[in-house]
């Protein structure tokens, strides 16, 4: 069963041709990333205009390098929420043309469902229930999923996402958009015990996180020692808030696992590329004897594949949308979609 996969909720605008949820046929981003550099980060507007103009080319190059044509496929498949309102509906109102000129069935995908089975396409063996870490640049949570289509959030973060404060963190060092990335490429190697952060708890609620105080330590950091006209070592100031983060993360995931009677792990979501979270992340479940499956690089970051997967698995659950589906910025991902 062939399904196409249109994602636009950021600064990519991607398609995809996928069977059976599993078998990526075709995967096609464009990136805006260079577009954003130059502001430091994504441009809400600008995004929307450039999913306009690229995505009738990503669409038909999904379609032909699938060599499929929409007579061959069984539905469309469309990112809806959670995401920036102006470039999710791009996206979704492309999704309605295709479904209305083709008579194909539309399939409304919440996006962090679709960052979760990024992991299906890497792992052909994994299935739920397992645990779930969703860290990305707007959302941070754990979150149990019962089954393809059933979640259960079980802790989020009170504040920024883990992938937001990374970002800042790297702005404040002066590392160049996209922050979270460049700061895990120029700072892997730093020494992460060189400078000191607080582990924040939210008191009284384990499962939760709370990443601004941390966001805040570094800036202070900077300010303090420009003040003082010391020196900052940024490769140890990234190495050090990298673990910091990290830690958190792994924390409470070790926690909640272990009070829930989980044994598998996925990571989902743009951070799970982060080495120092997915070595940590290693660690934790080799001492635990748990299972842990990471996506593939490539899918880690926002990808129409992992759209076309978690599609298939709600097509299989009869979840359609008619031509008046609207698009979300902001929607939980166990809320009834
Ligand atoms: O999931 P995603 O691609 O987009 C959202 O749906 O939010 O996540 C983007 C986030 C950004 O904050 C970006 O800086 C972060 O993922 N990111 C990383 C790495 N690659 C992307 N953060 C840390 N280390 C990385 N290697």
């Amino acid at each position: 069963m062939k399904i196409l996969a249109i994602e636009s909720s950021c600064d990519e605008t991607a398609a995809a041709v996928v069977e059976d949820g599993r078998k990526v046929l075709s995967s096609v981003i464009s990136s805006q990333v260079q577009e954003h550099k130059i502001y430091g980060g994504v441009v809400p507007e600008i995004a929307s205009r450039r999913h306009a103009e690229a995505i009738s080319q990503v669409v038909e190059k999904a379609l032909s390098d699938a060599d499929t044509t929409l007579d061959d496929l069984e539905a469309i498949a469309v990112t809806y929420a959670p995401g920036l309102i102006g470039a999710l509906l791009v996206g979704v109102n492309y999704a309605k043309g295709l479904s209305f000129a083709s008579g194909k069935p539309l399939v409304p995908v919440h996006h962090l469902r679709s960052h979760i089975a990024a992991s299906y396409i890497t792992h052909a063996d994994l299935k739920p229930p397992f645990f779930c870490l969703v860290v990305s640049g707007g959302n941070t949570m754990m979150v149990e999923v019962r089954d393809y289509t059933d979640f259960e959030i079980i802790g989020r973060t009170r504040d920024d996402a883990a992938g937001e404060a990374l970002d800042k963190a790297a702005r404040a060092m002066g590392i160049p958009y996209p922050g979270g990335l460049n700061l895990d490429r120029m700072c892997k190697d730093g020494n992460s015990t060189a400078y000191k952060f607080p582990t924040p708890k939210v008191e009284g609620c384990p499962y939760d996180f709370s990443f601004s105080g941390l966001k805040t330590s570094v800036i202070n950091t900077i300010h303090n020692a420009k003040q003082k006209n010391g020196e900052i070592n940024i490769p140890d100031l990234g190495a050090s808030f990298m673990k910091a983060v990290s830690s958190c993360l792994c924390k409470n995931t070790e926690k909640a696992m272990k009070d829930r009677g989980y044994k598998t792990l996925v990571l989902a979501g743009g951070v799970s590329a982060n080495s120092v979270l997915r070595q940590d992340m290693e660690s934790l479940c080799k001492a635990n004897g748990y299972r842990l499956y990471l996506p593939e690089l490539s899918l880690c970051g926002d990808n129409a594949a992992m759209v076309g997967s978690q599609g298939y698995y709600e097509y299989l659950a009869g979840k359609r949308a008619g031509l008046e589906l609207n698009a979300f910025a902001g929607k939980d991902i166990d809320e009834k979609q």
